[in-house]
């Protein structure tokens, strides 16, 4: 091999080997091998020394590198912009994903779903209701007419002058509305968010979510009801120690509050049972022959049971969270609690 021939290859291996990673190492590349004060323009500068037999095939072995070199080049800018050669990029293809933070759920959506899921068992599905509701749906269908006193137990927000139109109050308004709407037999749960004009504190709050639920057949019975809330007390709690207190609610009659054995303390006396060892999880009751008369149901031969509970609630009862308030704050630190909750 003549001594420019060596000259030549031993440039093509460094041009080879030179390493194109980024928009500035290109540039060097450029200046080193292409431009001029370059190498490819000291490899020319032989052809003085190349005997005259050889300068033909000197100039075309130069040349070639040199087009060799150019192609090189334009091949690293344009991946360099696409950024799909790995020899000008440095990623680690092997490396561990980055992990994502995922969201948790709201540990009221977990206490809405899994109520859902225990009545589902035994044959209820869901059916929602509007937030605006009008003054039929949320009182007078429900038994409880324009002077009726029972309307002060639950403090209103009216959205026009003449109380036509209202946030409601209890989902026992969409309960009217199936029973308008839907074909008996009936075995429905209504969850949603309801309202209430009342100051803010640890235990209240002017906005808060139920469940209801509503069972209307032939020959429905207050036994039928009973043995709903001890399957849901047994299945949510633990607790079958359920106690029925008579109560008043203008839609049944009659009416009964449901407590169950307080599962924190087991009946020895808390702060969550305030020391009685019974803790209240809603209202329940028959639902009374007029309602069913509103909405156009034959009360001699249909009867039903309808039952309410707030799931603030039962969310406080089955974590022990103290304040209604941070179900609202959304603060990531008590969110975050309910991470293993599915
Ligand atoms: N609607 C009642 C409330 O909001 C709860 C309830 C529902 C009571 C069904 C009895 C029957 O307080």
């Amino acid at each position: 091999m003549t001594s420019w021939n060596k000259e030549i290859e031993d440039l093509r291996q460094i041009i080879n080997q030179f390493e194109v990673k980024d928009a500035s190492s290109l540039e060097a590349f450029r200046i080193a091998f292409l431009g001029t004060k370059g190498k490819l323009k000291d490899v020319m500068q032989l052809m003085k020394e190349v005997p005259n037999e050889e300068k033909k095939i000197f100039g075309q072995a130069v040349n070639e590198l040199k087009s060799f070199t150019e192609s090189l080049f334009e091949n690293y800018k344009t991946n360099l912009g696409t950024s799909s050669n790995p020899k000008s990029l440095n990623i680690d293809f092997w490396a561990t994903a980055t992990k994502q933070n995922l969201g948790v759920r709201h540990p009221i959506s977990l206490v809405r779903n899994e109520i859902i899921q225990i009545f589902s068992k035994i044959g209820f599905v869901v059916a929602e209701g509007p937030e605006i509701e009008d003054d039929w749906h949320n009182f007078t269908a429900l038994n409880t007419p324009k002077d009726h006193p029972a309307r002060d137990m639950q403090d209103t927000f009216f959205l026009t002058e003449d109380k036509e139109f209202l946030l409601r109050t209890h989902t026992s308004s969409a309960q009217i509305r199936a029973m308008e709407h839907q074909n008996l037999p009936l075995r429905i749960l209504t969850p949603g968010r309801v309202f209430r004009n009342e100051t803010i504190s640890a235990r209240a709050h002017c906005t808060f979510h139920q469940v209801e639920g509503l069972y209307i057949d032939e020959g429905v019975s207050f036994a039928d009801l009973k043995q709903c809330i001890y399957y849901f007390a047994k299945e949510m709690f633990g607790s079958e120690n359920v106690r029925f207190r008579p109560s008043f609610f203008p839609f049944t009659e009659p009416s009964a509050e449901i407590d169950i054995s307080c599962f924190i303390c087991n009946q020895k006396g808390c702060n969550v049972c305030k020391k009685s060892g019974w803790v209240e999880i809603g209202g329940s009751g028959m639902v009374d022959p007029n309602v069913l008369k509103n909405c156009k149901l034959d009360s001699n031969k249909y009867s039903g049971f309808a039952f309410g509970m707030g799931i603030e609630r039962i969310a406080m009862l089955k974590y022990q969270i103290n304040d209604i308030r941070l179900f609202w704050q959304n603060d990531i630190r008590f969110l975050n609690q309910f991470k293993a909750a599915f």
